[in-house]
């Protein structure tokens, strides 16, 4: 039977490519076959996972009357950038909190959500996340008082209403596999505030897709994820009975965040130019430069013998690369 989706805009350029990667195969694939999901093509600017959520985020905002879109991030935050954009092109307001300080210039993401006409505060990354709501609840009130409607759209826009952007994304890869003769696929991707988990989670149980998904935490750790993944997809089934009860079990590879959240070790820098050397295909040393290091770690340690096909989903994140271009410099 049909899954019964929320509505919908159409914002990101799907289906996005399954691309097989021949030649990462060849160096690092230890007999496995590796492809690559493009949703770094879901758009230019307007580009990367966060698309596919706000398609959803977006209609459920302008079906219920806001005028506005309130979320939050890191100064080069992915999401915040996506949402900035999506925004101007509906015609919403967009207010973004920031986590840190402001730069001498704004590059990367941030020179985006400035040229998007995006509202832009900066807070102090100490205590950022325990005065989130409190910050959230101050400019909604402020919107209200003025005569205006502001949704607050969580980190990463990762909830229930998100995560159906990777819901629908198991569908089109349940057409990928099938084309690529795909019988069983591990399918591995960078978590950073849990929604493209829970959503790939979700996906496959309700789209019977072969596969086991495999997060790689590129903040935070294990734990947190779980606890992350399993509360987005209770408020998934909370607030749209018709998925029924899911029993996602996430899978997180631990152990590939480095030094910290967006802090990443010359070896990331080196994978990147690498591969794009090899491949064309470029990642990001915030979250997908992690996440491509963690799977090659995974599968020169064994865990995914006996599946031969492995999808790295490639979320996006280009516009991050340029923000720490000095990683290059060796
Ligand atoms: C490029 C990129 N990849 C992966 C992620 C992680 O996705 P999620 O926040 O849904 O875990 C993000 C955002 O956090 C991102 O910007």
């Amino acid at each position: 039977m049909a899954l019964d989706y929320p509505r919908r805009l159409s914002l990101a350029q799907t289906p996005t490519p399954l691309q097989y990667l021949e030649r990462a195969s060849e160096r690092w694939g230890c007999g496995h076959r590796l492809w690559v999901k493009r949703d770094d093509l879901t758009g230019c600017t307007l580009s990367g996972n966060k698309v596919r959520k706000l398609e959803f985020i977006t209609a459920h905002a302008l079906d219920n009357g806001y005028d506005t879109l309130i979320t939050c991030g890191g100064v080069q935050s992915n999401h915040c950038r996506a949402t900035a954009l999506a925004g101007a092109q509906l015609g919403l307001g967009v207010h973004l909190l920031l986590r840190g300080e402001a730069p001498a210039q704004a590059e990367g993401n941030l020179l985006l959500d400035q040229l998007a006409g995006a509202q832009v505060d900066f807070y102090p990354a100490r205590g950022f996340s325990s005065e989130l709501p409190a910050r959230f609840a101050h400019w909604q009130a402020h919107y209200a008082a003025r005569g205006r409607r502001a949704l607050a759209v969580p980190t990463g826009g990762s909830d229930g209403l998100g995560v159906w952007g990777y819901i629908a994304a198991c569908e089109e890869l349940r057409e990928d596999f099938r084309a690529a003769q795909i019988e069983r696929a591990h399918i591995v991707h960078a978590s950073g505030s849990g929604g493209t988990q829970a959503g790939l989670g979700a996906g496959v149980l309700l789209h019977e897709l072969p596969a086991t998904v495999w997060g790689v935490n590129v903040c935070d750790d294990e734990q947190y994820f779980l606890d992350k993944v399993a509360a987005d997809v209770a408020d998934l089934c909370r607030r749209y009975p018709q998925v029924g009860t899911l029993a996602v079990a996430p899978n997180v590879l631990d152990g590939y965040v480095g030094a910290g959240y967006a802090v990443a070790g010359a070896e990331i820098f080196q994978l990147i130019a690498e591969l794009a050397r090899l491949e064309g295909l470029v990642l990001d040393p915030v979250y997908t430069g992690k996440a491509f290091a963690g799977m090659l770690a995974e599968i020169r340690a064994g865990r995914f013998e006996g599946t031969r096909d492995i999808v790295f989903v490639h979320t996006g994140g280009i516009f991050g690369l340029f923000a720490q271009r000095g990683g290059f410099d060796h």
